[in-house]
């Protein structure tokens, strides 16, 4: 088994053995439009396309993974059903890309991106931002929180799903992570949450990526990394190690002049 980011790969077929492209595993649809801060963002790579999820912060950000980045980034707001032509949708395309700037791609550390929008999001019913931490407040073990992603749903499945799928997944100690043999070389407790109980069969996966881990309506986590077997514990950047970078980064980025 390996470490595997959570980007789906254009390719299955090029995953090893035994590995699967991600998904939201042991969850169930989400009611339509009830997470008004999803994005879904479809990557135009060298290779294909691949898809990445993402959060609304502000009408014009956008939180995600850094390992997201590759390619050219649509932001889909607004859907269910990815490959229908919803009302609600709205297309955006990216102005800027900004990784965080110590993102390191061999340790997996500092892994979100924001995204500043070319156009501010119009907020509509379907359409919100979800309130970020405050700086330093952590999740304690225990907790339940949610995570929701167009991933794949099954282990085997081909196609990563058309509606928002959702999980509930419980807050582990670092320990959980710390003594996992593979996640170990990874895990950094200040900056990383480990979450998914590993007794039950309940994960986010690959086509999750930069999604987030709702607890208490705030964005505390963004999906990260995780085994490729799809297997808990899952490895989430912890947003409130981040958030002065965060608020710096968006306080420097003028919003676009003209509204739509
Ligand atoms: C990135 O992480 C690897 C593995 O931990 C480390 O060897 C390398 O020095 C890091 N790179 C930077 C630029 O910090």
């Amino acid at each position: 088994m390996q470490i595997q980011i959570l980007l789906l790969l254009p390719m299955a077929f090029l995953l090893p053995p035994g590995a699967q492209a991600g998904k939201i595993i042991g969850g169930q649809v989400a009611k339509p439009h009830s997470r008004p801060y999803m994005a879904y963002l479809k990557r135009k790579t060298c290779e294909g396309e691949a898809t990445c999820g993402g959060f609304l912060v502000r009408e014009d950000f956008v939180l995600t993974a850094a390992h997201c980045a590759d390619g050219d980034i649509t932001v889909l707001l607004g859907a269910h059903n990815v490959h229908q032509d919803e009302e609600t949708q709205q297309r955006v395309s990216v102005q800027r890309k900004i990784p965080h700037p110590r993102y390191n791609k061999t340790s997996h550390e500092n892994d979100l991106m924001l995204l500043q929008l070319a156009e501010p999001a119009e907020l509509t019913d379907a359409i919100s931002t979800i309130p970020l931490p405050q700086a330093g407040r952590t999740v304690d073990p225990g907790s339940v929180c949610s995570v929701a992603g167009w991933g794949k749903t099954k282990r085997h499945a081909m196609r990563t799903s058309s509606k928002l799928h959702e999980v509930e997944l419980e807050v582990m100690s670092d320990e959980t992570c710390q003594e996992d043999r593979l996640l170990q070389h990874y895990y950094k407790p200040p900056k990383m949450m480990c979450v998914g109980d590993p007794a039950e069969d309940k994960a986010s996966f690959s086509g999750d990526s930069g999604g987030p881990l709702v607890c208490d309506r705030t964005a505390q986590g963004i999906v990260s990394l995780g085994k490729s077997d799809g297997s808990p514990p899952r490895v989430f950047t912890k947003v409130s190690a981040y958030i002065p970078w965060i608020k710096k980064t968006m306080r420097g980025s003028q919003r676009p002049r003209v509204p739509r």
